[in-house]
C-alpha cells in the first residue's frame, strides 16, 4: 500500500493545492530538492570537479539504481538531459537509411514522429505507421504484417504510455512479433518508468529511453537510457564523445562497451544526483505498489468524469494507467486547464500538434490531461471533479 500521507509529509508541493501533472513533472520530494542545493552549494566552495569527485559513490549509485528499477545491469544505461535526446542518441547509434524500416504506432510522441519524418524525407528510410485496432492499440496483425513485408534493417519505435491519452500499449506482443522478423524494438518508456512496474528482460526490449521529470519525479534536465548488451555492437559511435570514448592516436578510438558510450562529458551532476534518489525512492515504494495506486486512481477519475454533463472521456478502452484525458463540452482544453488552475488544481491541455497521428487522426483539436502520483488523495479527486462539473455547466464562463 501507497503510504499517502507519508508521501504528502515528503512532497512541499502538494500542499495548498491540488496537482495533477505528473505527466508533465512530478513533484520532487525534499530530499530530491534538497540532494540538488547540497550539491551546488558544494560546488559553490570546491569547484565543479571535485565537488562531482567528492560524490563519485552516489553517482555510480544513479545506474546501478536505473538498473535495479528496469531490470537491467548498471552498464546497459546511460544518462541524458530528456528522453529525447536518448532516443535520438540511439537513434543515431542505428544508422538507418536508404531501404531501411521504421514502424511506429499512432501513439508516437511529436518530437520523435519528427525524428522519423526527417529520417524518411532526407535519408530514404521507409516509415510504416500501424493503425489502432478497437481498443485503441497498435493494431498487431497489421503490425505482422508490415514487419513481414518491411525492407533493409527494421526498426519498432514503440511507445508505452504516449502523451495524448491513457493508452497502454501491448509492449511485451510487439517485442515478441519484432524479434520473430529480426527487429530491433526501442521503446519509448517516458510516461511509463515510475508509473507501472517495468522489466526490460521481460518484456524482451532493445533499449528503452525515459525522462527524469516525470513519473520517477527526478529533477527537470534530466533523462535515461537502457540499451540491451550488444545491441550497439558493430555499429561503430556515431558521435564519439569523452565522456565514452578514448582517442588513442592521431586517427584513431577506441570506445566504452556499455550504454555509456552514447552520453557526452557535460551534464548537471546536482540533477543527475537528484535523480539517484528520486531512483531509490522509486525503488523502496516498490513499482508494484506505485502502479496499482496510480491505476486505481485513473479509474476512478475516469469513472467520475464521465459522469460529468458535457464531459467525454478520450482515452481509448486499453487505457490501463494513471493518465487520464477528457474534454469538456466543445471548450477549449487549454481555457479548461486555465480555469482549473483559477481553482488551485494543476492540469495541462495537450493540443494535436503533439500528437498528430492519434488527437489529429481522431478529429480532436486538444485534450485535457491530468496525472496523478503517490502524492494525490480523494480530497484532490473531488477537488478535480466538482470543479469540472461546475466548468462544464457554465459552458466554461467565469
Ligand atoms: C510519450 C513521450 N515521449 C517523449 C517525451 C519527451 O520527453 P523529454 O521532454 O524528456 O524529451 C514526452 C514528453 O512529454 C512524452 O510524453
Amino acid at each position: 500500500m501507497v503510504d499517502v500521507a507519508a508521501e504528502r509529509e515528503r512532497t512541499a508541493g502538494s500542499v495548498g493545492r491540488h496537482y495533477f501533472n505528473a505527466a508533465g513533472a512530478g513533484l520532487m520530494s525534499d530530499s530530491v530538492v534538497e540532494t540538488m542545493v547540497d550539491h551546488l552549494r558544494l560546488e559553490q566552495r570546491l569547484g565543479g570537479y571535485e565537488a562531482a569527485n567528492h560524490r563519485a559513490d552516489d553517482l555510480a549509485t544513479v545506474y546501478s539504481a536505473a538498473a535495479t528499477l528496469l531490470g537491467a545491469a548498471a552498464h546497459e544505461i546511460a544518462c541524458f538531459d530528456s528522453a529525447t535526446t536518448a532516443l535520438r542518441a540511439i537513434f543515431d547509434a542505428l544508422r538507418l537509411g536508404e531501404g531501411d524500416t521504421v514502424i511506429a504506432p499512432r501513439s508516437s510522441y511529436v518530437s520523435q514522429a519528427l525524428r522519423l519524418l526527417t529520417l524518411k524525407r532526407y535519408s530514404g528510410v521507409h516509415l510504416e505507421v500501424i493503425p489502432t485496432d478497437a481498443t485503441g492499440a497498435m493494431d498487431l496483425q497489421a503490425l505482422d504484417y508490415a514487419l513481414a513485408t518491411a525492407s533493409g534493417r527494421v526498426v519498432i519505435s514503440a511507445v508505452h504510455i504516449p502523451t495524448s491519452s491513457g493508452l497502454v500499449e501491448p509492449i511485451a506482443e510487439i517485442s515478441a512479433l519484432g524479434r520473430r522478423f529480426g527487429a530491433i524494438t526501442v521503446l519509448d518508456a517516458t510516461q511509463s518508468v515510475g508509473h507501472l512496474d517495468i522489466d526490460v528482460r521481460a518484456l524482451d526490449i532493445d533499449a528503452l529511453v525515459s525522462t527524469g521529470r516525470k513519473y520517477l519525479r527526478g529533477p527537470r534536465g534530466t533523462g535515461l537510457a537502457y540499451v540491451r548488451t550488444g545491441m550497439l555492437d558493430g555499429l561503430g559511435g556515431w558521435a564519439p564523445d569523452v565522456r565514452g570514448s578514448v582517442w588513442t592516436s592521431a586517427e584513431e578510438w577506441t570506445m566504452e562497451a556499455g550504454a555509456r558510450q552514447l552520453e557526452t562529458w557535460e551534464s548537471s551532476v546536482a540533477a543527475r544526483l537528484g535523480l539517484g534518489v528520486a531512483l531509490n525512492e522509486a525503488i523502496s515504494r516498490g513499482q508494484t505498489v506505485t502502479e496499482s495506486y496510480l491505476v486505481n486512481f485513473g479509474v476512478r477519475l475516469r469513472e467520475g468524469l464521465a459522469a460529468i454533463d458535457g464531459v467525454e472521456v478520450t482515452d481509448p478502452p486499453a487505457s490501463l494507467s494513471g493518465l487520464v484525458t477528457f474534454t469538456v463540452n466543445d471548450i477549449a482544453g487549454k481555457q479548461v486547464s486555465a480555469l482549473l488552475r483559477e481553482a488551485r488544481i494543476d492540469s495541462i491541455a495537450v493540443p494535436a500538434s503533439h500528437a498528430q497521428w492519434d488527437l489529429g487522426a481522431r478529429g480532436i483539436p486538444s485534450i485535457v490531461r491530468v496525472s496523478p502520483h503517490v502524492y494525490n488523495n480523494e480530497d484532490d479527486a473531488v477537488a478535480l471533479l466538482d470543479r469540472v462539473t461546475d466548468i462544464a455547466q457554465s459552458g466554461g464562463a467565469r
